[in-house]
């Protein structure tokens, strides 16, 4: 059975870590040993996550940091080294960008969709793995999205960069392999998460939940939980021959005929 005890006092930075995957995946962490950076925008939430993970026993440090800019990567990863002594897994979560048809996007929302969904990756990267290889490797973990494969009409900016995180951890993959550093993407589809279930809970839609549970093989809708878990997978020694690859976690959402789904709907 796996403990995850070569976790135990490793650094890891985990951004918008203040809610939703973000956040379940920093407590995560924490709960396996991690000393985890919580880098975010939303201080009241962070604040709350930082909270949650001492209480609990874990170490952790919420830091503002606008990962869309060079600065707030910057910060991030002081945090980490100044905190906790180094940084040994990166995980890139966080997300901004608009839902529009591609002609109604502006380009100050292009760029900022882009430096939030994507740019912050290679900052991130860019930052963290000198410091990885000095401490004698690393994990990194973009979370991309079934987006990545799939297309919605008014998600344009959203599937270009979750396209391009898979690609850029394959590269990452290759180039500090020989240093120590595996990086690896998560495609999740349909997740369910902390501010989706206070939402429901404000306001209940029985009907809207149940055809979403019966959209995958699975018949559930996914949790926070469940990336997580393939989170604390990937930065563990159990993933130590993985790297590059595109993990999906959507319960086979992505898998089955458009047919063979309506069929049940
Ligand atoms: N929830 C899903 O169904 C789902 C499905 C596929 C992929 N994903 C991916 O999983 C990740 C997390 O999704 P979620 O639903 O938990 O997101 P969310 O919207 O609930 O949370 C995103 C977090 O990112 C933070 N953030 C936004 N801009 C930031 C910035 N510039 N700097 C720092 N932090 C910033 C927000 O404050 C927030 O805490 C995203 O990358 C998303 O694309 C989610």
């Amino acid at each position: 059975m796996a403990s995850f005890d070569e976790l135990r006092g490793r650094a890891a930075i985990v951004t918008g870590a203040a809610q939703g995957i973000g956040r379940t995946t920093a407590v995560t962490l924490a709960a396996h040993g991690m000393d985890v950076v919580l880098a975010d925008l939303n201080d009241e939430r962070g604040r709350r996550v930082e909270a949650e993970i001492a209480r609990a026993g874990g170490r952790a440090v919420y830091v503002r940091a606008d990962v869309g800019t060079m600065a707030g990567c910057e910060r991030m990863v002081r945090a980490a080294l100044d905190h906790f002594g180094g940084v040994y897994a990166l995980v890139n979560n966080a997300r901004w960008h608009p839902h529009e048809l591609l002609a109604d996007v502006t380009e100050a929302d292009w760029d900022r969709s882009q430096a939030v969904l994507i740019k912050s990756h290679f900052m991130g990267c860019k930052l963290a793995i000198p410091h990885m290889i000095a401490g004698g490797g690393g994990a990194i973990v973009g979370i991309s999205s079934a987006h990545a494969l799939q297309a919605s009409p008014t998600e344009g900016p959203y599937e270009a960069a979750k396209a391009a995180v898979t690609g850029l951890m394959r590269n990452v993959a290759v180039a500090y392999g020989p240093q120590g550093i595996r990086a690896n993407s998560i495609l999740p589809g349909g997740i369910m998460t902390d501010v989706k279930h206070e939402a429901a809970a404000r306001a209940p839609t029985p009907e809207l939940d149940a055809r979403q549970a019966r959209q995958n093989p699975i018949r559930r809708r996914g949790e926070a939980q469940d990336i997580a878990n393939a989170v604390l997978y990937l930065v563990s020694d159990l993933a130590s021959f993985v790297t590059g690859a595109s993990l999906v976690v959507d319960g086979g959402m992505s898998i089955e005929l458009p047919g063979s789904i309506a069929s049940r709907s």
